[in-house]
């Protein structure tokens, strides 16, 4: 199977069921390394991996659980994440063009919002080598035909719940892949003004005053940026410890709870 892109779905593998697309990748390329672009696209995950050790659950056949395997040697080790940023504004892009009038967001560094609720994540596991990434594993969890998501994620939804529709599977893989291709050309062509301006924008609770724990002690603050090594800036309006205005850079999301 292949997609109308330049090199991003060139050549699909889809199966019907696997432990993790982002594992089963990651054994091609031990194995014999594909060329940049190759999805894997998994019916069915039976462990699939979230962010920071948790799990990624999906019903089968419901939603889209892929992996792309992307090789941008063009990107120092210490610039990594403008790669977050280029995937995020991908998976972003896609929602707001299948779903008019949807006010996508992202949650820092990379989670998609729409409606305060989560509808996509992405997991990036790099292979490095010397001082650049050899290769990138990006594994995409983006909720499609779910209409009932478990107690236990209150905060989900789907491009179902939000429009009411159905949708087709391969054909929200395609225009995925074409969102996710134009953001990753425009990071190997440097654009990195653009690139920060689009993910500042739409940067989730970006200038909005609220409440957050950080490492576990409740600050009330609002969001003002990213630095460009991707820790995010708040700016403290009180909280123990803080000042009026005194800004905090987070390093780890795992600091870091938004009450
Ligand atoms: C998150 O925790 O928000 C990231 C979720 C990433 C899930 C996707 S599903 C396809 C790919 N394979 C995996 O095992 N995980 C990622």
């Amino acid at each position: 199977m292949g997609l109308k892109t330049l090199f991003i779905g060139h050549s699909v593998i889809c199966l019907n069921t696997v432990d993790s697309t982002n594992s089963y990748l990651n054994s091609l390329i031990a194995e014999k390394p594909p060329a940049e672009g190759l999805v894997v696209w998994a019916l069915e995950q039976y462990a699939g991996k979230g962010q920071r050790g948790s799990s990624w659950i999906s019903p089968p056949g419901v939603n889209l659980t892929l992996s792309i395997l992307l090789q941008p040697r063009f990107l120092p080790l210490s610039e990594q994440f403008w790669l977050t940023k280029a995937l995020a504004l991908g998976v972003a892009d896609f929602i707001s063009t299948t779903v008019t009038g949807a006010s996508v967001k992202i949650k820092w560094p990379n989670d998609i919002y729409v409606n305060d609720r989560k509808i996509a994540g992405i997991l990036v596991e790099n292979t490095l080598e010397s001082s650049s990434i050899k290769y990138c594993i990006a594994g995409i969890g983006l909720n499609i035909n779910q209409d009932s998501f478990d107690p236990s994620l209150p905060n989900a939804t789907s491009l179902k719940i939000l429009s009411g529709k159905n949708f087709d599977l391969s054909v929200c893989l395609e225009n995925l892949c074409i969102s996710i291709e134009r953001f990753y050309l425009e990071l190997r062509n440097s654009e990195y003004k653009r690139i920060d301006e689009l993910y500042h924008n739409l940067l989730y609770k970006r200038g909005i005053p609220g409440k957050f724990a950080l490492n576990g002690k409740t600050i009330e603050g609002t969001i003002t940026g990213v630095t460009s090594n991707g820790h995010l800036i708040m700016t403290a309006r009180n909280g123990s410890e803080l000042s009026v205005n005194d800004t905090v850079e987070v390093r780890d999301i795992k600091h870091l709870v938004f009450l």
